[in-house]
């Protein structure tokens, strides 16, 4: 599968896909899209919490880790962060893709062990960054049960891989989390929204980032 790197309307970079005309992250802007879905929208909601345990669907560049990781070398707030990839981005793209120009060079060192470091194995970044990157498909991964309070659901869109936003795969996205955990993503579908709070999730539709009306938390409560 072909990927190539694109500028965005932010100056940030994000991975193009041409086969399934389909980009990692927003053209509007990837990491403006990061900080609004995942960190104002997402971690911030959990700010109270000394302990964030974080998984990610689809990890991808890794910016969102890496925007968890400066927020826990920031606020001292301990985050085990947890990201699943079936397919990982080849070394030369996360070079070329300069994630570390959007940041300060003392989370460089921080965002390049997350692609050196081993797959499938719990590594302590720094006292307050826990990471491990997860090497499998999300149908094949056995879920273990309330140990998340915070999923950040990053699949493509349901145009692309329909099959990411099937109810046996946000079913484990709600079994995994803790009472009172938090799955947010950009989506904002009305079928992916029905099928959520069928399976017990309070959806909260809040303003998108930019270029995009709404996106959605749902709550596990
Ligand atoms: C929208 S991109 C993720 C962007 C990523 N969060 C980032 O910031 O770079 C979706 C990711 O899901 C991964 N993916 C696709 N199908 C998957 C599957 N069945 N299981 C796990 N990951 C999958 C893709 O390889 C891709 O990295």
């Amino acid at each position: 599968m072909k990927r190539e790197i694109i500028q965005t309307a932010d100056g940030s970079n994000t991975i193009h896909i041409p086969d399934m005309d389909e980009n990692y992250h927003s053209t509007h802007g990837a990491l403006q899209e990061a900080l609004h879905v995942f960190i104002k929208n997402g971690l911030e909601l959990k700010k109270e919490l000394s302990q964030l345990d974080i998984f990610e669907m689809g990890f991808g560049t890794g910016l969102n880790a890496l925007l968890c990781f400066i927020e826990a070398e920031k606020g001292k707030q301990h985050i085990s962060y947890k990201g699943i990839e079936a397919y990982p981005v080849e070394p030369e793209l996360i070079q070329a893709i300069r994630y570390e120009d959007l940041v300060d060079d003392c989370f460089h060192k921080g965002f390049q062990q997350m692609h050196e470091l081993s797959w499938n194995e719990t590594h302590a970044l720094t006292n307050n960054f826990t990471f491990e990157k997860i090497h499998s498909k999300i149908e094949e991964y056995l879920v273990e049960h309330e140990q998340i309070d915070l999923v950040f659901y990053d699949a493509f869109g349901p145009k692309a891989q329909e099959a990411m936003w099937h109810p046996s795969i946000l079913k484990k996205m709600f079994d995994m989390l803790k009472p009172n955990g938090t799955l947010v993503t950009y989506c904002a579908k009305g079928q992916v929204k029905r099928d959520l709070k069928a399976l017990g999730f309070t959806i909260e539709a809040v303003p998108g980032p930019p270029g995009k009306r709404e996106m959605t938390l749902a709550h596990k409560n």
